[in-house]
Order: structure tokens, then sequence, then C-alpha cells
């Protein structure tokens, strides 16, 4: 399973990538907002700091609603660097687009997906990710890692390549039974992969191992 970073704070990602176990970035207008990009020059500049950070795939959103304006976006972006994906919603247009970045060979992620049937379209138009949003449905009571589980059969049954990128992941019990059930990636805040290092057990045994280290020494 890949790890991607769900960020657009650079010294997060620098510190994942530093790990030495991510393998892409993920961002949205909300992410970027919160470290303080403001204007079109900055956000593009901040997706290039990005990509020059690290060395895998980097989701950067468009902001249009629109076809044309989807496809305008898009365009941009992709040019920007060959490591971008260019970010597209789940909507009628954004569907549409899907399917004309998918014949000119431009990687796309169709997110905010929240059922079945929206990621079966995405399939269908090409994107080459898929991103359920599995917390925002915990938020409301409904179990996010059942639809993970219900799209990983339908993309198994017709041998669908769009890649199921599991998102709004919370804590690391979310990013192991992803891994369960065969999501291709999980993005995540630092916070939940750094997470996945712990344990008591490691923490007391190594310790120990240090205390009794000495009586050699
Ligand atoms: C990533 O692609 C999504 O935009 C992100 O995971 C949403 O996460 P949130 O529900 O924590 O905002």
């Amino acid at each position: 399973m890949k790890f991607f970073i769900d960020t657009a704070d650079l010294a997060q990602i620098k510190e994942a990538q530093d790990l030495g176990v991510l393998d892409g970035v993920t961002t949205n207008p909300s992410l970027m907002a919160k470290v303080g990009i403001q204007g079109k020059e900055a956000v593009m500049k901040h997706y290039v700091d990005i990509c020059n950070i690290s060395t895998g795939d980097v989701s950067a959103e468009v902001i249009s609603t629109d076809y044309e304006g989807i496809i305008r976006e898009g365009e941009e972006l992709a040019k920007l660097h060959k490591q971008i994906v260019v970010k597209v919603p789940m909507i009628k247009d954004g569907i549409r687009a899907i399917k004309y970045f998918s014949s000119k060979g431009i990687r796309t992620n169709c997110t905010l997906v929240f059922s079945a049937g929206q990621a079966l379209l995405a399939a269908k138009a090409g994107a080459t990710y898929v991103s359920p949003f599995i917390g925002r449905l915990d938020d409301v009571s409904v179990d996010g890692l059942n639809l993970i589980e219900e799209i990983r059969v339908i993309y198994d049954n017709y041998g669908f390549r769009t890649q199921i990128l599991a998102a709004s992941v919370r804590h690391p019990m979310h990013i192991i039974e992803c891994a369960k059930i065969g999501a291709d990636v999980a993005t995540c805040p630092l916070s939940a992969i750094t997470a996945l290092l712990k344990h008591p057990l490691t923490d007391n045994g190594l310790a120990q191992f240090l205390v009794d280290a000495k009586k050699f020494a």
C-alpha cells in the first residue's frame, strides 16, 4: 500500500519524506488555506515546492466547477511539474473533464467520493485515483471502511485500473483496516503515519535493552 501525506505543510511533507516511506502528497483548497497560501501565483509556486520535496505524485485541486474551467485549470496545473495529478471534484462536469484528461494522458484524482456508484463512474471516466472520504462518512455515522470494501470488489470484478486512494483518514486504525481491505493508497495526516511507529512494549523493551547494554559496555 502506498502512503501519501494529506497536507500542504512543507515541514510535515519533508518530515514524512525523510522517514523514507512517503509515496506522494494530497492537498485541497482547505489545506492550502490552512498554511496561509493566497493568490494564484503563490498557490502555483507552492505546488512546485511540494514537488521538489516529495518524489511521488502530488494532487493539486482545481477550483472551477464548469467543464471549460476545469480543463483550463487542470492543463495549467499539469504543466507545472511531471508529478502533478489534477484533483477534480465528483460532479457531472468533473467526470466529463476526467474523461478528457484521461484521453490526453493527464493523470487525475477524483475527489469528494462518498458512494460506490460515484467510484464506478470515476473509474469508467479513466481517473488515475479515486478518493473516498472515509473519515467524513464515519463523522455522519456511515461506515467509511465499508465503502472502501465495496469499491475494491467492484474494481476487481471488472479489472478497473483506477487506484483506490482512501482519504479523510483520521487515525492509524483507518490505515491498518484500509491495508487489510486492499486500498491502493491511504492519504494520512503525519500524526496517523507516525502513530504506526508506536507500541509501549517496543518502548519498554528498548529501555530494558539499553539498561542491560550498560552492563557489558
Ligand atoms: C484528500 O485528498 C482529502 O481532501 C482529505 O483527505 C480530506 O480530509 P478531511 O476530511 O480530514 O478534511
